[in-house]
């Protein structure tokens, strides 16, 4: 058998040590499948002493993350610790610059370093990989960057972060409050170390500007992507959605516009029927079109320790195989800048408003409405107190300018007790 792929792990939280199982669990089957053996020989966390929940005896032990990936006796650096820059980016940028090749999770620091960091890979002849960083366990950059590497892709779409997902079905399954569904995502090891990022749809963007940039050949432009998270979505939302046949998930789109790349993450309601609207618990969930294959379906499990272990291992043994391809598909100085649609696509939405309940107030509403040309479907009103009426309205076809427009006039009305809320309803 050929000479061991020597593996280095930066990082053994959730995550670094589903690896080291792995590893452990199936040696002999990796080593069978690549040809050759994986062999782990040094890893790096912050302290020391801490039970993992897994033998970390036969490794040789870093304090220092950067002197990890510079060690002479590593062909592979695995980075797994998180944080856009830091200790993560400067172990990556090492590895790099001594010509060692780079596995990682961390979609934060590809989506504001990607670039650089494919270049400075490329430039050195390794690999940089990043399976784990996108919907979980589900192999979409493999399918992107080579099962579909002959389409022009149109759409890439989907729910891409677990934890939002879990936290959504969880409260519409049983009520559960949104802050106790959270702590439950955070003890499964699904949330972010600072799980703001997680309902505020920042992961799940840095997610969606590597597909878009793998999809379309563009550069990393996570700057660009219009993002909206999930935390003022109510029980309330969740249930007039319900009724309606909806279901509420948080969903990005990256697709190409006559004018240009539109990237949005926000919550949307799609058809409680649809795949998306049937998608459970921590589930992703992506979408791909292209012009010669049509639209492909993507679904399984978006975080855990499991999952992402597995995703890092398909990479690892990609290389441990010799299979070096680059990062976004294509070699990274041939990525262009992207023109970002301004537009955007028209949509119909739901729009909940909490009113004073008092006499002429719906039709100072309707009246601006229709000043913006934004035409009423539907209209209920649920749940009044006396005080407020929670007012929720869907809307025809509209653009999302013309809405804007007019939810800026009824936020100002003194008869308007707090920020409307608009959610897209996604044709999908
Ligand atoms: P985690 O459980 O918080 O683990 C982070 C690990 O990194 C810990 O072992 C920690 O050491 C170590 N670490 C942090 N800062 C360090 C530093 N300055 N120097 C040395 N070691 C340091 O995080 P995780 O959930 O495994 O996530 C890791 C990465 O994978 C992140 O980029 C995340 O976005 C990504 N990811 C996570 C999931 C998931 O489901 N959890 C899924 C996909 C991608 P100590 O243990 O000693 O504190
Ligand atoms: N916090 C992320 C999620 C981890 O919940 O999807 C997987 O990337």
């Amino acid at each position: 058998m050929s000479k061991p792929l020597r593996i280095a792990i930066a990082g053994l939280g959730t995550v670094g040590a589903g690896i080291v199982k792995m590893v452990q669990t199936h040696g002999e089957l990796l080593a069978r499948r690549a040809g050759r053996p994986l062999e782990i020989v040094a890893v790096s966390a912050r302290s020391k002493g801490k039970d993992r929940g897994v033998g970390l005896s036969g490794y040789a032990w870093e304090d220092d993350p950067v002197a990890l990936a510079k060690r002479d006796d590593v062909d592979l650096l695995v980075e797994v610790m998180g944080g856009e820059d830091g200790p993560a980016k400067a172990c990556v940028e090492a590895a790099l610059a001594s010509g060692k090749h780079v596995v990682t999770a961390n979609k934060a620091m590809l989506a504001l370093h990607g670039q650089a960091m494919a270049e400075q890979a490329e430039a050195a002849g390794v690999a940089l990989r990043f399976e784990a960083a996108v919907a979980g366990g589900i192999p979409i950059v493999k399918a992107l960057t080579e099962g579909l590497a002959g389409n022009s892709i149109s759409r890439v779409m989907g729910v891409m972060n677990g934890t939002c997902n879990y936290i959504l079905t969880k409260m519409d399954a049983t009520g559960e409050s949104y802050g106790d569904v959270l702590k439950e995502a955070q003890a499964l090891g699904y949330a972010e170390a600072d799980p703001t990022v997680d309902v505020g749809g920042i992961d799940a963007a840095h997610k969606l500007s590597l597909l878009a940039a793998t999809a379309f050949g563009t550069r990393v432009a996570f700057d660009k992507v219009e993002i909206e998270g999930i935390e003022r979505i109510t029980l309330q939302d969740i249930h007039n959605a319900a009724d309606m046949g909806y279901k509420i998930k948080l969903l990005g789109v990256a697709q190409q516009n006559e004018d240009g790349l539109e990237q949005r993450m926000q919550p949307c309601l799609v058809p409680t029927a649809s795949p998306l609207g049937q998608l459970e618990g921590v589930s992703n969930m992506v979408v791909v079109e292209g012009d010669f294959i049509g639209q492909t379906v993507y679904q399984g499990p978006g975080a855990g320790e499991g999952p992402t272990a597995s995703a890092i291992l398909g990479d690892i043994m990609d290389i441990a195989r010799g299979l070096v391809i680059p990062a976004f598909g294509q070699p990274a100085k041939g990525l262009a800048q992207p023109n970002i649609s301004s537009t955007g696509s028209d949509a119909a939405y739901y729009l909940r408003f909490s009113l004073t309940d008092e006499a002429g107030v719906l039709a100072k509403l309707a009246a601006i409405l229709g000043d913006h040309s934004v035409s009423v479907n539907r209209m209920h009103q649920y749940g009044h107190d006396g005080k407020t009426a929670p007012l929720v309205i869907v809307t025809h076809q509209t653009p999302r300018a013309s809405l804007d427009a007019a939810l800026a006039e009824i936020s100002a009305l003194n008869a308007s007790l707090a920020e409307p809320v608009a959610l897209r309803i996604e044709s999908l």
